[in-house]
């Protein structure tokens, strides 16, 4: 039996985003509407402004999507929409949207955890992906580790191992990057600098493994960061660092952020004698903790599933790819769907 198709629409943060897979589990058409430059201004993502941007971009980037697919909503087998976690306002104009689509389209609503649409995104990208597996999901909002029993996991089946004592990664990178002068988003402009920088010029190899063993913590990162780039004040005071010395400092912020993410996913998978390991999430298209992670992986005998970088951010062919699953699992949802910032 073919697949079916499914609208699927995701506003969680900064991204107004909608997209229908083929059969193959192939994009037969999506878009992404990014508010990068909207809120660079501002240093960060601005709610409000979030909530405006994806009122605008949502209703035209879904007609486009239907004419580049050349389908119509009656070829549709349901509308999916993320509805948790992310900004309460942005997630609810996707809903209210995907919730006036179904009505008048007359088809069933599926509700997707933007948390398993990251994972399910590796399963999209490396169909041989075999439960049981431990995932890593690393965005802007959370940095955990679930394992993951039965591939696709049942809806709100991923079982939490470790997670961060406080800041996120991505927020870590995002932070970071301010304090270093690198503007937004703080991710790829990290990225971008630690390029050529020595990622031993800085002591930090380990500031993000707390003793616990198990979990993440990247604000004393932050401070040292924060320390090196700013003086000793530990106020937002001007740039001491020259430009080797932003460099230095975003090659060993990076390597510290890795470091933990990489050293705590393998052990994790280690402890729970997995096979395989997932790296889904916006901060999981840096480059250096793809490497870093496969390499660690393959020298374990482990395999490693990690999407490409265009769908580890956010996307809304991971939330079709999450909704295809659950719809396949009987999962439907009414009109009362509720969205949840947590
Ligand atoms: O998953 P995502 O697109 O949105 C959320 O669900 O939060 O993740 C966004 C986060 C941001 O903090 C961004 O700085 C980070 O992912 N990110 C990266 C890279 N690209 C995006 N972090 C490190 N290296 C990158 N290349
Ligand atoms: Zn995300």
């Amino acid at each position: 039996m073919p697949a079916p198709l499914i609208l699927a629409l995701e506003t969680s943060c900064d991204e107004t985003a909608g997209a229908i897979l083929g059969e193959g589990g192939e994009a037969l058409a999506q878009f992404v509407a990014s508010q990068v430059d909207l809120h660079r201004a501002y240093g960060g993502v601005v709610p409000e402004v979030a909530c405006r941007a994806h009122m605008e971009c949502l209703l035209p980037g879904v007609e486009g999507l239907l004419a580049r697919a050349g389908i119509g909503p009656g070829e549709l087998a349901a509308v999916a929409v993320t509805n948790r976690p992310g900004l309460i306002g942005a997630l609810l104009v996707g809903m209210s949207a995907a919730k006036a689509l179904a009505l008048a389209w007359g088809k069933p609503l599926v509700g997707v955890d933007h948390l398993e649409a990251h994972v399910a995104a590796a399963g999209l990208a490396c169909p041989g992906l075999a439960a049981p597996y431990v995932a890593l999901v690393a965005s802007g909002g959370h940095s955990n580790l679930y394992l993951v029993r039965r591939e696709p996991p049942a809806r709100g089946g991923m079982e939490p191992l470790a997670g961060t004592l406080d800041d996120a990664a991505g927020e870590a990178f995002d932070k970071a990057a301010k304090l270093l002068g690198l503007g937004f988003p703080g991710g790829p402009r990290i990225e971008a600098a630690a390029a050529g920088g020595d990622p031993r010029a800085f002591p930090w190899r380990n500031a993000c493994l707390p003793p616990d063993g198990v979990n993440f913590s990247f604000s004393g990162l932050k401070t040292a960061v924060l320390r090196a780039a700013r003086g000793r004040a530990g106020r937002l005071g001007p740039l001491i660092l020259d430009g080797r010395g932003v460099t230095d400092a975003a090659a060993s912020f990076q390597e510290a952020v890795a470091h933990a993410l990489v050293s705590r996913t393998l052990a994790a998978a280690e402890r729970h004698r997995t096979e395989w390991v997932v790296l889904a999430g916006g901060v999981a298209a840096n480059s250096l903790l793809r490497e870093k992670l496969s390499a660690g992986a393959a020298a374990r005998g482990m395999r490693t599933a990690i999407p490409p970088p265009a769908l580890c951010t956010d996307n809304a062919v991971m939330v079709a790819a999450r909704a295809r699953a659950l719809f396949a699992a009987g999962v439907r949802d009414g009109l009362d769907l509720e969205a949840a910032a947590r």
